[in-house]
């Protein structure tokens, strides 16, 4: 019952620079992504360094994370920053309006966001407030972060930071589409030029301007945003949520599912492929240096709330299937990392696709988790151009290639090659050519379960997550991988 795949790695012709920034993480102030998964304040009872929970930065640090979006998604576009800096007690304390109704305390702003990248080790991409906020606020804050002189840096020092932060990447609203201001591309096209006009870092910086992007299949969105504001911007952005089950609004059940729902989710996410493709080409026709890129600032599969769990905190369980669909939208942006730059999986703690669960003191590592800690070698290597001849898996109408691949050389110089087996029933043979390489070992790892929704839970921590691989040989050049069904592999040759 194997199904077998041909491949070949062209190391002969290396491709483009698989950004590490794809690794972005994305935190928002929604349910407990912030309060609670990541800040605890001064709650001893939980282990942290200046508020932030040290089980989850340690773990944080440990996928290397590059960068964190913050502080939204919708709630970029009614925050107000001059309300989360200065002493906490006198920080005015609003309603989250877009997510569950419950009450914001502005105890993480500024300062405190800088503190966890600190931590964690990551720069700063922000997203500033188009939505309710001028541009006056917006550029204001972009001063604040980054003048090494003036007022606000005088007010900056006074709060406790006197250097200057780095604010490498900022976002001009967010999904002006909806949330953000339910725009029309031509009005939100020129929103963004105006907004971006303001946007200045001290002589010497450089700080990437990201436009708020198209919703999914939203050609027309980027087409016009490209037209009329493309010479302002470097890059436009990209949601998709991977959304089983009919699509908007979600509905499938996150743990309790079958075959079908998992063969629907692979397929809804495969679509990936589909619209970078499209919008690639659109930007194509106004930037065919390819100097704006494409940043998918928000993707992963957003399921119904775990039940019990307000609705409004978009809390989900995380299975073996959320890994592979990871694993097959880390292959799609390899395959595209000449155009997409940039990516940040909804969301890094608590929040749908999440990295990490935590309850209280407890936290559990997720099969999501597992997959970006394996790919940690794509970050800043070299695409290596796969070709992969692939047989179909399908169940009921949904239909897909059985494996997603993709291969690099790392800055280790060792070349590595994730490969993913769809199928959940047949093991998979790739037999794999190297073109201009020679290998003589291979190792690797493998993460697979029992059950194609197994998790890990607070009380079973380990029921997914990644074994030694011994399934792979090479002999004259040809990698022979035997993948076991529903698995992700990623492997080291050298
Ligand atoms: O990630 C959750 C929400 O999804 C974000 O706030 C918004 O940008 C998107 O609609």
């Amino acid at each position: 019952d194997d199904k077998p795949t041909t491949a070949t790695i062209h190391a002969d012709r290396p491709g483009p620079v698989y950004d590490k920034r794809i690794f972005t993480q994305f935190a928002e102030h929604l349910g407990t992504g912030i309060y609670g998964g990541l800040w605890v304040g001064n709650d001893r009872s939980i282990p942290n360094s200046n508020g932030f929970r040290n089980d989850v930065i340690g773990a944080l640090r440990n996928l290397a994370v590059p960068m964190i979006r913050w502080p939204g998604g919708c709630f970029a576009d009614e925050y107000h920053w001059r309300e989360g800096i200065g002493p906490k007690a006198k920080r005015p304390v609003k309603v989250n309006t877009n997510w569950g109704g419950v009450t914001e305390p502005n105890t993480v702003g500024t300062h405190e966001f800088f503190e966890l990248l600190r931590q964690v080790g990551a720069e700063a991409y922000i997203s500033g407030n188009v939505g309710n906020g001028s541009p006056q606020e917006m550029a204001e804050w972009v001063e604040y972060i980054t003048a090494p002189a003036g007022t606000l840096a005088e007010e900056r020092g006074r709060n406790g930071q006197k250097a200057p932060w780095s604010l490498p990447a900022f976002g001009i609203g967010n999904e002006l589409w909806g949330c953000g201001g339910n725009m029309r591309a031509e009005y939100g096209a020129d929103v963004t030029k105006r907004y971006a006009t303001f946007l200045k870092v001290p002589a010497g910086k450089t700080m990437t301007r990201i436009a708020s992007g198209a919703n999914g299949a939203d050609y027309n969105w980027t087409e016009v945003m490209m037209r009329e504001a493309g010479k302002h911007l470097d890059a436009l952005s990209l949601h998709y949520y991977t959304i089983p089950q009919g699509g908007w609004p979600p509905r499938a059940d996150p743990v309790n599912f079958d075959e079908t729902a998992w063969a629907d989710t692979l397929a809804a996410t495969w679509k990936m492929d589909e619209l970078i493709t499209g919008h690639a080409k659109v930007m194509d026709k106004y930037d065919p240096q390819k100097r704006v890129f494409l940043a998918v600032d928000e993707w992963g599969t957003w399921y119904a709330p775990d039940p019990g769990t307000n609705p409004g905190f978009l809390r989900q369980q995380n299975t073996l299937r959320d890994a592979l669909v990871a694993s097959v939208n880390l292959d799609i942006f390899a395959k595209h990392a000449d155009r997409v730059r940039m990516s940040a999986i909804a969301q890094m703690v608590n929040v749908l696709q999440a990295m990490i669960l935590t309850d209280g003191p407890k936290m559990v590592l997720t099969p999501t988790y597992h997959v970006f800690e394996m790919y940690k070698p794509w970050q800043d290597a070299t695409v290596l151009p796969l070709d992969l001849t692939t047989p179909w898996y399908n169940k009921d109408k949904f239909v897909m290639p059985a494996v997603s691949g993709s291969a690099v050389r790392g800055k280790d110089g060792k070349v590595h090659v994730g490969l993913s087996n769809l199928d959940p029933n047949q093991s998979n043979t790739v037999t794999m050519k190297l073109a201009g390489l020679h290998v003589t070992t291979v190792s690797g790892r493998v993460l697979t379960a029992a059950t194609i929704n197994a998790y890990n839970s607070f009380d079973a921590a380990e029921t997914v997550h990644p074994e030694p691989f011994s399934g792979a040989r090479v002999s004259n050049d040809l990698l022979t991988v035997t993948l076991p069904p529903k698995s992700v592999v990623v492997l080291d040759l050298q």
